[in-house]
């Protein structure tokens, strides 16, 4: 990789021990380059947080560099503040204030003039659709309103670089997505830079450019989604016969497409699975050969590898499963690409 341009954030060897407890962060390095989305995806205690806090200037790290916007986080703090947003777990929400007062609080806070204000604060709540809900108390709101909130207050003083600490848990379907649409348009219309935790990992798949796979406090795994399940390999095809005792002749047609890594075909219940060496372009030719040898197929599945697979060979424990994993996320259409609706509406 060539590092023409400085990094937005470039972390090395940074490390967080709190007293009698974990080694939360283990000697984290990484490099996220502006207008990225970077997926920070891990479950549960895996050091997503702590991390997030070093880079915000908000907990100082024990060992280890950090920069991000150019700016040391324990020298120059306050210039990593004038040049970050972040909307973090523990959101700082009042239940009693609405909306609108909230971002006159929030562009005071940052010095905005003050006949800027007023025009700065609405056309950010216009923005992640809270229009409507503007003069509302916020304890009123839904979980998805006060994320959107949170984003809102994050971008006042049009920050280049914008921390995200799990804006989706606990959200439904349609926050979700709204919320990730926005996210995606900050980075691809604005070229904001996202540091973006999270728990579910098609939220990673769909947000981020790239995805850096924490795990006990150490990066297990980097890279862009594709290239992360490519790693993990080939597709695998899953079949299961009509008639239960054609089991060991499907499994002879399946050993001929399979990747040939020492991998037999295996069962699972009533299926057989193999991994295929020629990738999904072989499926076609799976179900000729099944067809050619008079094998009738109740269920024919082909699996990606998804970046679950990544973590269980990484790890050898799966991310749904670990952490107090909740609801998972939806998988929607790709936020990524230009698409006709803007701003966050749900
Ligand atoms: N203030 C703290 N004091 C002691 N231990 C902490 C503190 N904050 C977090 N931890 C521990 O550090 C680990 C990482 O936590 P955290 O960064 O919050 O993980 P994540 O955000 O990925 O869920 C966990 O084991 C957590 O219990
Ligand atoms: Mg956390």
């Amino acid at each position: 990789m060539s590092h023409e341009h400085p990094a937005s954030i470039e972390i090395e060897g940074l490390v967080k021990e709190f007293k009698k407890g974990p080694r939360a962060v283990d000697g984290i390095d990484l490099r996220v380059d502006p207008g990225e989305i970077y997926g920070f995806l891990g479950p549960n205690g895996a050091g997503k947080s702590t991390t997030v806090l070093m880079l915000t200037t908000l907990l100082p790290p024990d060992e280890g560099t950090a920069r991000v916007a150019g700016y040391e986080v324990r020298r120059d703090g306050a210039r990593v503040r004038e040049n970050i947003g972040a909307a973090l777990q523990e959101a700082a929400l009042d239940p009693f204030l609405t909306a609108r007062e909230h971002m006159r609080l929030q562009t005071a806070l940052h010095g905005l003039p003050k006949a800027e204000r007023r025009k700065r604060g609405d056309s950010l709540i216009e923005r992640v659709g809270l229009g409507d809900a503007a003069d509302r108390k916020v304890g009123g709101y839904s979980g998805g309103m006060k994320r959107r909130l949170d984003l809102a207050l994050a971008l006042v003083h049009g920050p280049r670089i914008l921390f995200l600490d799990e804006p989706t848990t606990g959200l439904d379907i349609q926050s979700r997505t709204a919320l990730w649409e926005e996210v995606a348009h900050l980075a691809r219309d604005e070229g904001v830079t996202v540091f973006l935790t999270t728990q579910y990992l098609e939220e990673a798949d769909a947000l981020a450019n790239r995805v850096g796979i924490i795990d006990h406090g150490r990066i297990v795994a980097e890279g862009t989604p594709e290239s992360l399940k490519a790693e993990i390999g080939e597709p695998s095809v899953e079949a299961v016969p009509s008639d239960p005792e054609r089991r060991g002749d499907v499994a002879r047609v399946l050993e001929r497409f399979g990747s040939g890594d020492g991998e037999c075909p295996h069962a699972i219940d009533q299926s057989i699975a193999v991994r295929l060496k020629g990738g999904d372009a072989s499926l076609v030719d799976v179900v000729r050969a099944l067809d050619r040898e008079g094998i009738e197929v109740a269920h024919l599945q082909l699996h990606a590898p998804t970046l679950d697979d990544v973590f269980l060979a990484k790890t050898g424990r799966t991310l749904e499963g670990s952490g107090q994993s909740d609801a998972q996320a939806p998988a929607p259409a790709d936020p990524r690409e230009p698409a006709a609706s803007g701003a966050a509406t749900a």
